[in-house]
């Protein structure tokens, strides 16, 4: 114990799933913030590692990826159990490896592949699939009787339709794809059906390790048929893809299909769920918006600052090293906690309002550095477009219940959001 270790009440919240649910998250990251804004948590069970509370801290890590790499150890807080499951199949403390796992070189030679295409002048060239989508949506949600859950009805679609359309998985498989990331991802979620007959630590790490296979098999077969059948999807750019002359190595062939299938539904619902809470709650903001389109951007910037859907990545540190006064020591693990940056006092004002006049919103929920989310403006143009299909139809909207919210450290937000709305 020295002086750096946090509170051991405050340490189990946070591994534990279901205060992500709770505004007793932003209670711990306020007082941590103030308190202890680099501190350690020791927690039984799980390596200690530092938990980075504010914006200007996570930012210095983001951006400095030699001092603070991603491939040594796990990217999520992995229990020790956890950890020894996927070493005991992939011999690496990862269960996949994509981008988020790698350092240079390999990083950057794997992020060329797909970096043109998701900037932002080619993901433009998408726009009018993605409004045919929105407007698909715009049109389901019209035809529900005034009333909803609009995560359930809408948001949890849509980003999922957006990134198979992108990607190039057929319509019939999208429900296995949504299944197999949330296998791979909440496996230690007592409720993950494929996970309930496991009785032992071998057992479980057999079935991990079937999730994985399933993948892996699912995303050979489309492999194939894209080299034979080359199209306008990103399977295809896969498919086809060489780094260091050669077609890409199976495991990271799969990483890579694994991160793009599953960055980019959760998250996008997440924060297309925020935006719709922001506007059935807030007072004069739907008016506002809906009279002025133009504020739509911004009304998507601070719903993406206010649900920050990825709540913590993972880094560590390469050597020793000094950070806020503290001493970090070599293979430290240390925990991002973006939604506490989010709510950075330092960085802004009223941090706890939602405020879409905020100038430059300096939000970090994409992380930053290397590894920044390859998709955010994917995320942005398919949030602003589904926002213009909706906004025009509807006359009001305001809440129907209680909202209620997913148990996660990792990727969490808005799980059920009643509402009442009327068509204009
Ligand atoms: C609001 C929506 C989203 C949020 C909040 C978000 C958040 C993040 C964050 C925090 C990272 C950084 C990981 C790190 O530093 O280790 C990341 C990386 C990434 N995201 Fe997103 N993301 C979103 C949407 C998307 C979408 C729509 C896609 C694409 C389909 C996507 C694809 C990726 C990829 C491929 C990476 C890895 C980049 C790398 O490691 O070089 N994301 N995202």
């Amino acid at each position: 114990m020295t002086d750096a270790t946090i509170p051991h009440d405050l340490a189990a919240k946070l591994v534990h799933p279901a205060t992500y649910a709770t505004e007793d998250l932003f209670n711990t990251y306020r007082w941590l913030r103030a308190n202890n804004p680099l501190g350690i948590a020791e927690v039984e069970g799980y390596d200690p590692f530092w938990v980075v509370t504010k914006h200007a801290d996570i930012l210095e890590i983001s951006r400095n990826n030699a001092r603070f790499p991603s491939a040594v150890r796990g990217t999520t807080l992995t229990s020790q159990a956890g950890e020894a499951r996927a070493r005991s199949i992939t011999g690496t403390p990862h269960l996949v490896r994509s981008l988020v796992q790698m350092d240079e070189p390999d990083h950057m030679k794997y992020r060329l592949l797909t970096q043109a295409w998701f900037m932002p002048a080619n993901v433009k060239k998408r726009e009018e699939d993605i409004r045919a989508l929105a407007k698909q949506a715009a049109d389901s949600f019209a035809a529900l009787p005034g009333q909803c859950d609009f995560v359930k009805d809408v948001a949890l679609h849509y980003p999922l339709r957006v990134v198979m359309n992108i990607l190039g998985v057929p319509e019939e498989d999208f429900g296995r794809m949504l299944r197999l990331t949330q296998e791979l991802f909440g496996a230690s979620d007592p409720d993950t059906e494929r996970f309930k007959a496991a009785l032992s630590d071998e057992q479980f790490a057999q079935l991990l390790s079937d999730v994985v296979q399933d993948f892996t098999n699912y995303f050979e077969a489309i492999t194939a048929d894209r080299r034979a059948n080359p199209r306008d999807d990103l399977a295809t750019l896969l498919a086809n893809a060489e780094i260091n002359g050669a077609p890409l190595p199976p495991f990271e062939r799969t990483g890579y299909y694994t991160i793009i299938a599953s960055a980019g539904h959760d998250t996008t619902s997440s924060s297309t769920a925020g935006a719709m809470w922001a506007l059935a709650t807030q007072p004069g903001l739907f008016d506002r918006v809906k009279a002025d389109p133009s504020l739509i951007p911004a009304l998507i910037e601070e719903a993406i600052r206010w649900t920050t859907p990825v709540k913590t990545f993972m880094r560590s540190a390469a050597e020793e090293t000094k950070l806020r006064g503290r001493r970090v020591k070599q293979n430290d693990w240390m925990m991002l906690c973006y939604a506490s940056g989010n709510r950075d006092e330092d960085v802004f004002p009223n941090a706890d309002t939602f405020d879409i006049t905020r100038t430059p919103n300096r939000q970090l929920a994409f992380g930053s550095g290397a590894h920044l989310c390859l998709g955010q403006h994917l995320a942005r143009l398919e949030m602003r477009i589904l926002f213009e299909e909706l906004l025009p139809r509807l006359k009001g909207v305001s809440l129907d219940g209680e909202p209620r919210y997913s148990e996660s450290f990792f990727v969490s937000g808005l799980k059920a959001l009643p509402i009442k709305f009327e068509m204009a």
